[in-house]
């Protein structure tokens, strides 16, 4: 949450923070605002709205070093006065990234000690913290005296009005990234910001503290001592990050993924047989002695936890509980040293599944995998064993390619510990390789619907509740679909295992209440058919996503989509394209903001 981007250069590095923003708006989108400093003083722009009025705002401003921000608000509301930078005394100017936890006791000691504050957030403390120990121009140090005084998360950015061509940057608990240039470095919360300007980039660590000067930048661990961190070239490019075509990032990334799974699954598809080494080298150690697997994760990713749960005891053979990650933290649990703990996240960042896989780590697990899309997170720091979801850059904060190229990583997981497992034969391991191989395709024809699903999504504009209804393997795509629609278009959904309907949900169904349920062709058909005739008794409209070969019929009241055939176990993959499409299209039809829609943000790395 909340986004941050640095520049030092030899040019007006302000179209750069606002690039930088543009990018990073996923991560945060109440506020934003820069700073850069010029003729020895510090210049703030600031909006209470979205990065574009900063760029506005901020047409004429010049500057050569300068931070910026794009604001989720924690503490404080959305507003001008709450929009970072925040400064001290017009001499110190910070950006912050995470949470600030005893910033009441900081607070108390700085207004003590004759600090004005003029916002209500955390951040500022931090401002003036750095300003109470700057002295003789060491903005370093004061600035590495003030971290010792913190609690809690933070990635920053900090600049001083005499110091012109430095940047001090720091990480702890919160990503930053550092931007390596020639004669000139950036910071930034994510790649994306920073492939405007380069590819080269350190991935700060831990506790890192970094002095950015114009030809150079030292970086100190948490220690103090002097490191060197590798750079990295990164793979990204910039198209990776622009809209193209598409109207929205969303229906941008729908429509890749085809290819986001294609890359996911590239090196398994290319061989002929799978091995545990895909997960890393310790997965030939490890597998073997795995009694059961427990799994964390959050939102969409949670989802696709337990899509997983179905595929592992029934292919692996191997118990499966999957917790909400926020949840698991904070019970007292009964470890088992032999499980394997995985943890599954788009972003790698978020704050939950982290501290829950930190906890399961304290309580004795050591077999820890973590499924991610963002090589080089925190979540895949803090894994033994890995894999990476090759989906690109998601900046939608409806997650939809991560849903599904997880889903991909985890089916594999769930193929590679049945053949450990001997439960899988040679004839059934060239089957499975062969429709994954066919996955992308089948993934395709169904996008072929959208604009059947686009006609379908006008009923859906003035309702206020929908529910749907799913099966097994399909019930947490149902929920999948019931989280999209209420995330994007308001609307407010839910979902629930079609056989549990009339033990209690059934009473809300009448003629304003859309039901949307998920028809693969599978063992419980019949069973699903009975629940939705309950459904239509009760003058329910029905709308249901069909495969094909269950050759269910129109009726009143009863729209048909038609899916391709029935997929086997990969039909959780194909059935979750319409509901996205779905929730996607009756956004549009709502008119609400599809990509940063109220109250939520991408990445959340606060608690
Ligand atoms: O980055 P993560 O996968 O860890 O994020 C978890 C959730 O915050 C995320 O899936 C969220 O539920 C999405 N906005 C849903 O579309």
């Amino acid at each position: 949450m909340c986004g941050i981007v640095g520049a030092v250069a030899k040019r007006n590095i302000v179209p750069i923070l606002v690039n930088g923003l543009l990018r990073l708006e996923y991560r945060g989108y109440d506020s934003a605002g820069l700073v850069v400093v010029h003729d020895g003083k510090l210049d703030r722009v600031r909006s209470a709205g979205r990065v574009a009025e900063l760029k506005d705002k901020s047409a004429h401003t010049y500057g050569e070093l300068g931070i910026a921000h794009t604001r989720w608000a924690t503490h404080g509301v959305p507003s001008e006065r709450n929009a970072h930078p925040h400064m001290s005394r017009n001499l110190i100017a910070v950006v912050h990234n995470g949470i600030i936890e005893n910033y009441e006791e900081l607070r108390t000691e700085l207004t003590a000690q004759g600090y004005e504050f003029t916002s209500d957030t955390d951040t500022e403390v931090i401002a003036h913290l750095v300003h109470s120990h700057y002295k003789q121009g060491n903005l370093l140090l004061a600035t590495q005296t003030a971290l010792k005084e913190l609690v809690g998360a933070y990635a920053i950015g900090v600049v001083a009005a005499d110091n012109p061509h430095q940047l001090i940057a720091a990480r702890k608990g919160s990503p930053l990234l550092l931007g390596v240039g020639k004669g000139e470095h950036f910071v930034a919360s994510d790649m994306s910001a920073l492939l405007q300007v380069t590819k080269n980039v350190v991935y700060l660590e831990e506790g890192d503290v970094v002095e950015v000067n114009l030809a150079d930048y030292r970086i100190f661990d948490q220690q103090g001592n002097a490191v060197q961190r590798p750079v990295h070239v990164s793979e990204l490019d910039n198209d990776s990050v622009e809209l193209g075509e598409y109207q929205h990032y969303m229906q941008k990334e729908i429509h890749e993924q085809p290819q986001a799974l294609a890359n996911t699954l590239e090196s398994v598809c290319n061989s002929q047989s799978l091995v545990p080494g895909i997960f890393g080298a310790d997965a030939n150690t490890i597998f073997p002695q795995i009694e059961n697997i427990l799994i964390l994760a959050c939102g969409t990713s949670n989802h696709s936890g337990q899509v997983a749960r179905y595929w592992l005891e029934e292919i692996a053979g191997i118990p499966c509980s999957v917790e909400i990650a926020s949840e698991y933290r904070y019970r007292v649990s009964v470890p088992n040293p032999k499980t394997l703990v995985v943890t599954i996240s788009q972003s790698g960042e978020t704050a939950d599944t982290l501290a829950a896989l930190i906890h399961a780590k304290a309580t004795g697990h050591n077999f820890t995998l973590g499924i991610c899309n963002v090589p080089e997170s925190a979540i895949i720091r803090q894994s033994k064993l890995r894999l990476l979801t090759r989906a690109g850059p998601e900046i939608g904060v409806a997650s939809t390619k991560a849903f599904t190229t997880q889903l991909a990583a985890l089916f594999l997981l769930t193929l590679v510990l049945a053949k450990l497992r001997g439960r899988l034969d040679a004839a059934q391991e060239q089957q499975f390789l062969h429709e994954l191989r066919h996955l992308p395709t089948a993934v395709q024809k169904v996008l072929a619907l959208e604009p059947k699903i686009a006609a379908m999504a006008k009923y859906f504009a003035n309702k206020h509740h929908a529910l749907f209804l799913g099966r097994g393997m399909h019930f947490p795509i149902a929920a999948e679909g019931a989280l999209k629609l209420k995330e994007i278009s308001y609307i407010h959904a839910e979902a629930y295992p079609a056989g549990e309907l009339k033990h209690g949900p059934l009473a809300l169904v009448d003629a304003d209440m859309p039901v949307v349920s998920v028809a693969p062709n599978d063992t419980l058909l019949e069973k699903l058919k009975s629940n939705l005739q309950e459904v239509k008794a009760r003058g329910g409209e029905l709308f249901v996503f069909a495969d094909a070969d269950t050759h269910m019929k129109e009726s009143d009241g009863v729209h048909i989509l038609q899916m391709p055939e029935h997929a086997g176990f990969l039909s959780p993959i194909l059935h979750t394209i319409p509901l996205q499409l779905l929730a996607y299209y009756v956004a549009l039809e709502k008119g609400t903001d599809v990509d940063k829609p109220r109250n939520l943000a991408k990445s959340v790395t606060v608690e």
